[in-house]
């Protein structure tokens, strides 16, 4: 399968002969939850984000954010990141041949997302302070330097991030009631109101966030976020009213969902529906449990990243191994006693 700006370009800021960086990312599956629906009492749909090359959502933006880069001349790459910009930096960075440079949260993003990081070759730098600190910090630095910033405030980003979107409708063939998607630093909303706007299909936006990171329902600031869910782990959101635009606009809302909601969703979506994501990306399902969609007949959750992406919290929220010795009778206990 061709990569988004491939599969896109008249509708992308990307001319012929542009160089593209790609890693083919995109066209990611959009599952049937029959559990969930029998729940909820309406017809939901899981987007499989986490089936993205770096396990990611991110990597859709990151397709056009690096290869504009590129044609820009840039020899350098930065991102602040709660991980998963961090990992699909470092991947098209290396693919493209350009240093990357991610600043993280110190002690803060999933371990499997430092690890793509650091295998794909980026210099990770471990601030001590929070990820909004982090973003003040790099958008101040690019100001001052030729490096090109890729977070969600570039264009580009956004640019890439709404072909979702597209995805989405093809899929459904336009037929969607309500869109549930986890809110961090708002980037991604925007980009999938963005993209159904221009294909003239208008579903109810429903972003959640985190209780503990929730300055978009408190509306204002939050000095010091905490979530389980440290991909949206974030206070001060860039992309901040274009979000509540997008959700205003279209009829929709923000809530917030505990840790204890979102952990919930997170082992239901893994035991019932057989999808393994990440705790961020279970808001959105944690909130259409909680809060409903309006009553819209057919939803669907956004899957942001991939369950392998955050062993620790997986491997702390899932069951015990069973020890056993070599021997058939202990096999045959352990297996069916
Ligand atoms: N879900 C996951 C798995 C994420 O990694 C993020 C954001 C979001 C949801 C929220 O998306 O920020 O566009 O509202 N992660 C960023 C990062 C902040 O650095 O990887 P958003």
């Amino acid at each position: 399968m061709a990569g988004l700006i491939e599969r896109y370009r008249d509708r992308l800021p990307f001319a012929a002969g542009d160089p593209v960086v790609s890693l083919e990312e995109g066209s990611t599956p959009l599952v049937p939850a029959p559990r969930l629906s029998a729940r909820i009492g309406a017809e939901v749909h899981l987007k499989l984000e986490g089936a993205n090359p770096t396990g990611s959502f991110k990597d859709r933006g990151m397709t056009c954010a690096i290869s504009a880069a590129v044609r820009e001349g840039a020899q350098v790459a930065i991102c602040a990141s709660t991980g998963n910009t961090a990992a699909s930096l470092a991947a098209y960075a290396a693919r493209a041949g350009l240093r990357g440079a991610v600043i993280v949260p110190e002690g803060k993003i999933a371990t499997g997302k430092l690890a793509q990081a650091l295998m794909h070759g980026a210099r990770v730098i471990a601030l001590r302070g929070n990820f909004d600190e982090a973003l003040a910090l790099v958008r101040a630095l690019a100001d001052q330097h030729p490096i090109a910033l890729v977070n969600s405030v570039n264009e580009f980003r956004i640019e890439g991030q709404k072909t979702a979107a597209f995805e989405i409708v093809e899929a459904l063939d336009g037929e969607l009631d309500a869109l549930c998607i986890p809110v961090g630093n708002a980037g991604n909303i925007t980009a999938y109101w963005r993209g159904f706007r221009e294909v003239g299909v208008f579903p109810r936006m429903y972003g959640f966030q985190a209780a503990g990171a929730a300055p978009l329902v408190h509306g204002r600031r939050i000095e010091h976020p905490e979530t389980v869910a440290s991909a949206i782990r974030i206070g001060n959101p860039a992309r901040w009213e274009q979000a509540m635009d997008a959700m205003t606009a279209s009829g929709g809302t923000v809530a917030a969902v505990t840790d204890a909601q979102i952990l919930a969703a997170y082992r239901l979506l893994a035991a019932e529906e057989g999808v393994f994501c990440e705790p961020a990306s279970a808001a959105s399902v944690a909130g259409l449990l909680a809060h409903g969609a309006g009553g819209a007949e057919r939803i669907v959750c956004v899957l942001t990243g991939h369950g392998l992406k955050d062993p620790d919290t997986a491997l702390a929220e899932a069951g015990s191994v069973i020890p056993c010795e070599p021997e058939m009778g202990a096999v045959e206990r352990a297996v069916l006693g």
